[in-house]
């Protein structure tokens, strides 16, 4: 008895199927963040249009993009973990030139739906190739019977969160429609001149439509309307290695749903930068400041959009 209790407590390595769920139970863990990955791939694949379908019933997600699509080689290998095509030295890791870099997120999004299918037509081949993941589990890559009319991937993703069902079970679809409308609506701020769009499968309703546009400004302007777009003034300051721009409107807003911040492009949440700019904006704006006439009858603070 006392020898079985010694050998359970034996320090040993987890078997890789257990490594890989553990590991993807972490690195996906939101529907909103299995749509961000799919959409910087095909922003990574220098698409100019990128279609988003999600339905929050059937827990389907689905990513068609104009993009470079992928070869046969690549078709071989896409979905397997730490395999990318955008770093492949530490160098790298310090001039990063696509937002993936990890070779993580389509195998991770396979070891967390039930079927995970890659539809890619390849531009310089013009062949059409179709791979899918059953179960985490990569199948051969198949020629595709009916081919795709331009180049470029479709990405569908089916049961999403299937065996993790208390996580599927938190989904509320109201609101995880909203942080996904945020999320594209934050990737389309950093790449106006790709167009996109996002519909709601489930209610048959299209969220977001977002034409290609010349820059940050007339995107925030597609999303926001002209009245909140006035107020957008320039922010440009640079100090040694730093630099920060972006645009700062002259006009309150209520919450900070228009507060985005990026840093190398990335879009970054509840960060200690928001706090300080939080703070800083507050002390020093005039519109947060109380007129003298409203002293002692005073709103909570404004925020104010910010775009980095
Ligand atoms: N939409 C797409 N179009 C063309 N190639 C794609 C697309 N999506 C993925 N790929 C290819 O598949 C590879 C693996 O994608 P994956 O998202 O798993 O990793 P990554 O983007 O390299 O890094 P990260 O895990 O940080 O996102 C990519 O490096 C890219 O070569
Ligand atoms: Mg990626």
């Amino acid at each position: 008895m006392l020898l079985c209790t010694v050998l359970s407590r034996m320090i040993r390595i987890l078997p890789e199927d257990v490594r890989c769920r553990l590991r993807s139970g972490i690195a996906v863990t939101s529907v909103s963040q299995c749509v961000e990955e799919l959409l910087l791939n095909s922003a990574d694949a220098q698409a100019t249009c990128i279609a988003i379908r999600v339905d929050l019933e059937i827990f389907r997600v689905q990513v068609v993009d104009n993009g470079c699509g992928l070869g046969p080689e690549d078709m071989d290998r896409v979905g397997l973990r730490y395999f990318t095509s955008k770093c492949h030295s530490l160098k790298d890791l310090e001039d990063l030139r696509f937002y993936g870099f990890r070779g993580e997120a389509i195998a991770s999004l396979a070891d967390v739906c039930s079927v995970v299918e890659i539809f890619s037509k390849h531009k310089p081949t013009g062949t059409t190739f179709t791979r899918l993941f059953q179960n985490g589990k990569p199948l051969p890559v198949q020629l595709a019977e009916v081919t795709r009319p331009s180049a470029g991937t479709t990405v569908t993703l089916y049961n999403l969160f299937y065996n993790l069902p208390v996580r599927r079970g938190r989904v509320d679809p109201v609101l995880e429609m909203e942080r996904i409308r945020h999320k594209v609506e934050a990737a389309s701020l950093m790449k106006p001149t790709i167009s996109f769009s996002l519909k709601n499968d489930a209610l048959h309703s299209m969220v977001l439509q977002l034409p290609k546009t010349r820059d940050v400004c007339s995107r925030f302007c597609q999303i926001y309307g002209p009245v909140k777009s006035k107020y957008l003034r320039e922010v440009h300051h640079t100090q040694d290695r730093l630099e920060i721009v972006g645009f700062i409107s002259s006009e309150g807003h209520y919450n900070k749903s228009m507060q985005f911040l990026y840093v190398n492009s990335r879009l970054v949440l509840k960060t200690r930068l928001h706090k300080l700019i939080d703070f800083l904006l507050k002390k020093e704006s005039v519109i947060c400041r109380p007129k003298a006439s409203q002293v002692g009858h005073t709103s909570p603070g404004f925020h104010r959009p910010l775009t980095h």
